[in-house]
This record gives structure tokens, C-alpha cells and sequence, in this order.
């Protein structure tokens, strides 16, 4: 028999989507929960006298009145852009011109595409993030980097070479053939090896010829079960680059459905200032859109409309977009999309940012069968949040009358302070 492990404290839980199901039927919150885990997955949960009773063999691990979730997922990241995060910029293409390319180039490098790798890793888990959805650059060796660092980790990713034929300096350009010879050979490496899944990237429209999106497009419809990741419709200069880039495309989205680069498993970035013709295509297709809202706020990309979205029954995820976005930490990325969500008089409840950083992103990311929940089969990537991590977020915790309003602080205060432990596949992390 393998070794269990019964871990004790507060649990939540989610049995359906609390943007469209009372809060209160959503979200399952035990004061004393308890959740067994063994061979690396979730096998029980409940409270925690019953499961005491019935698991006697388990190993306890007892976190007192800390709270036990699944892990956050971040579904929109740059892992090669870690080391400049918060770099003063003005517009989009101005910081990337400026920051972006510049330390892309960089990881032609395998050694310090690993260095760069081990240190993502380490910032997201001590943030509490279990999975991230990662471009990388259009180095090949990039994704190996980030691939292989995670599986040493065990940890479940999603990541692709991201594609560049144009608007891009010397270095950092492939071609419409090399992009397809290159994401068809590292898919065949990592897709669906261990934890991973494969992301055909192309970066976004204006970095691609008609030529490499179209190469993308078939790679697609030759690997179905891949995803494909891209930005979307994230500033307004940006939009009117792509009119004049595509002349003949309807809007944003239609550079990518032509190329038939849309579908169930497509995920786009930011996905801000959308047309009704983009949306009402994009819930039609099952595609995802991922709110990155620290970087809307640091790069004044605009309010994503998460009310509006989520009532039209949009497909959304939440992300850090790492290095546009400010912050490691899914609870400062929690706090922003609130934030966002008042600037539009759409208020956030923390059921609804808690679903959102944990299943939401695995439902963008078609996961959500394996990941972002605490549920029976789920595989046991988990946190456990001291509710209590600072004293400012302790003493207005401390006031609380129910269990949301004593998560809150921790949402819109925490950061990897907040981040008790860590359990990837099941097995507990060392703090780094
Ligand atoms: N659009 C194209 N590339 C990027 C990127 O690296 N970051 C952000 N925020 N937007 C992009
Ligand atoms: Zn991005």
C-alpha cells in the first residue's frame, strides 16, 4: 500500500461555477476538512471526524485553522520574462521593443534558459502556483528548459516555442517553416509526456507573416490535442497595427480564424477591447480568454470585462502574465482582476476570484479534469493558506464574521507569505 496522507485544517471546495450558481451551493468551505491523498492524487475529502474514523492508517499532517485549496493555475505566462518583471515602459510595443526582445534574445543559451527556468519555478511555487501555461522564446531549446524543469519537478505545464517571422530584431525571427519544423518536433518530444501539455504559440498576429500563421494553423489541425496560445486584442495601438498588417481581416480575431488558428482549445491572452463579431465567435468556438490583470493595470491596457464575459458564459481564465504583469503571487493577481471588476462597477465576490485562479484557468487550459479542484480522482497539487500571514491582514481577519469575509484580506494583502505549503503530485515541497 502506498503511504496516505490525511491532511487536517480548513478546506473549500468548488461543486459548480459561482458566477452562475448561488455562492453558497458553489463553494463547499469546511471549518474542520480533511483531504486524503495518495499515489499522487486526491482519494478523499470531507470533514475532518469522519475521515479521521475511516483513514486511520493515513499520516496525519494537521494545519490547525490554515486553509487547504487546489494550487493556483496561471494560465498566461512568460517564463523568459522573469528577470524583468516591473520595467518601466510607456505602451506595449514600446516595452517590448525595450525589455522583452532584448532579454528573449538572451536564451539562445541553453544554460541560462535553465537558469532562468529553475528560478520561475521557484518564484511561482512560492506564490502557490502548481501550474502555469507558459510562452517561451523562439529558441527550442527555451522549451526544453522550461519542459525539463518542470517534469524534475513533477509539476503540470503547458508551454510552446513562440513563433516570430516578423516585427522582431536579429535573433529573434524564425520562418513560417522553421516555426512549423521546430513546434512539430518539440511537440512530439513533450505533448502529453508525464505532465506535460504542448501549446502551439504563435506570439500574437503582428509578429507573424499570413505565411506562419497559416504553417501554425496546420500544425494544429495535424496535432488537435495540443493547445494553441496567443495574445489577443490587449491595447488599442496594438489593434490598429493589426488592421493595418491585415487589411482584409475583419477584426483582431479573424488574423487567427483564417489561418484557422481558433477552436476548443484555444487560449488568448488579454482578449480586452473585443468587437461583438470576436465574441460572439469565441463562445461559439469554446476558446479561452485569460484575464491578466496586474498587466492591464502596469502596461494601461484597458478593463477586461469580466461581468459582461462571464454572463454571456465566456470560457475565462486568470493569469499573471509574467513579465507584463507585476507579481508572482494569484493573490495579487486576485486582487487586481477585483479591482478591475469595481473600475467597471462589476464587483468580484472571492468565491468567484478563488474559482477563477484555480478552475477557471484549468478549464481555459482544458484541464480542469486533472487540476484546480479539491475533488475526489483530481490529481493532488495543493496549498495551504495561513489566513493570518501579516499583521494588518491578521487583525482584519480576525474581525471576520464568515469565511469569506476572512479570506478577503488575504486576497487583496497576501502574497507568498500567505503560502504555508506547497503539495505538488501529492508530495509535500520544501520551502525554497
Ligand atoms: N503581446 C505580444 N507579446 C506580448 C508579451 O510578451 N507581453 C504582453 N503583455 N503582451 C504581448
Ligand atoms: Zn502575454
Amino acid at each position: 500500500m502506498p503511504q496516505s496522507y490525511l491532511l487536517l485544517g480548513q478546506t473549500l471546495a468548488f461543486a459548480a461555477d459561482p458566477f452562475h450558481t448561488p455562492i453558497d451551493q458553489a463553494a463547499r468551505h469546511l471549518t474542520h476538512g480533511a483531504v486524503l491523498i495518495e499515489g499522487g492524487k486526491v482519494v478523499d475529502h470531507g470533514p475532518a471526524d469522519r475521515l479521521r474514523k475511516k483513514h486511520p492508517q493515513a499520516k496525519i499532517r494537521d494545519y490547525g485553522d490554515k486553509l487547504i485549496t487546489a494550487g493556483f493555475v496561471d494560465a498566461h505566462v512568460h517564463f523568459p520574462q522573469t528577470a524583468i518583471i516591473a520595467s518601466w515602459g510607456k505602451r506595449l510595443i514600446d516595452w517590448l521593443n525595450t525589455y522583452t526582445f532584448p532579454e528573449e534574445t538572451r536564451f539562445d543559451d541553453p544554460d541560462y534558459a535553465l537558469e532562468i527556468a529553475e528560478r520561475f519555478f521557484d518564484l511561482s511555487r512560492a506564490n502557490g502556483t502548481t501550474t502555469a501555461a507558459s510562452f517561451c522564446t523562439i529558441h527550442p531549446n527555451s522549451v526544453d528548459a522550461f519542459f525539463q524543469t518542470a517534469a524534475k519537478r513533477n509539476q503540470r505545464v503547458a508551454a510552446g516555442k513562440t513563433c516570430m517571422d516578423r516585427n522582431a530584431p536579429d535573433g529573434l525571427r524564425d520562418s513560417a517553416q522553421s516555426a512549423y519544423d521546430d513546434s512539430k518536433a518539440l511537440l512530439e518530444k513533450w505533448h502529453e509526456k508525464g505532465r506535460a501539455t504542448y501549446a502551439i504559440t504563435p506570439r500574437f498576429s503582428p509578429t507573424s507573416t499570413p505565411e506562419q500563421l497559416e504553417a501554425l494553423g496546420t500544425l494544429w489541425g495535424e496535432n488537435p490535442t495540443c493547445l494553441m496560445q496567443t495574445h489577443l486584442s490587449e491595447q488599442q495601438d496594438e489593434i490598429e497595427w493589426v488592421k493595418s498588417l491585415f487589411p482584409d481581416a475583419r477584426d483582431y480575431l479573424d488574423t487567427y480564424e483564417r489561418f484557422n488558428l481558433i477552436g476548443e482549445r484555444a487560449v488568448f491572452g488579454h482578449a480586452i477591447h473585443l468587437t461583438a463579431r470576436e465574441k460572439s465567435r469565441l463562445l461559439e468556438a469554446g476558446s479561452a480568454l485569460v484575464h491578466c490583470p496586474t498587466s492591464n493595470t502596469f502596461i494601461g491596457s484597458g478593463l477586461f470585462d469580466m461581468g459582461g464575459l462571464m454572463a454571456a458564459g465566456q470560457r475565462v481564465g486568470l493569469a499573471t502574465d509574467i513579465g507584463g504583469g507585476s507579481s508572482f503571487s494569484m493573490l495579487r493577481t486576485m486582487a487586481a482582476a477585483y479591482e478591475i471588476g469595481q473600475l467597471n462597477h462589476t464587483p468580484i465576490h472571492p468565491a468567484q476570484l478563488y474559482w477563477l485562479a484555480t478552475i477557471g484557468s484549468a478549464r481555459a487550459l482544458r484541464l480542469d479534469d486533472k487540476i484546480g479542484n479539491l475533488a475526489i480522482g483530481m490529481e493532488a497539487d495543493m496549498i495551504v493558506l495561513d489566513l493570518a500571514s501579516t499583521p494588518v491582514i491578521a487583525q482584519r481577519a480576525n474581525r471576520a464574521t464568515d469565511f469569506w469575509e476572512a479570506l478577503f484580506p488575504t486576497i487583496m494583502m497576501g502574497d507568498d507569505r500567505a503560502i504555508d505549503a506547497v503539495w505538488i503530485a501529492g508530495v509535500e515541497q520544501s520551502r525554497s
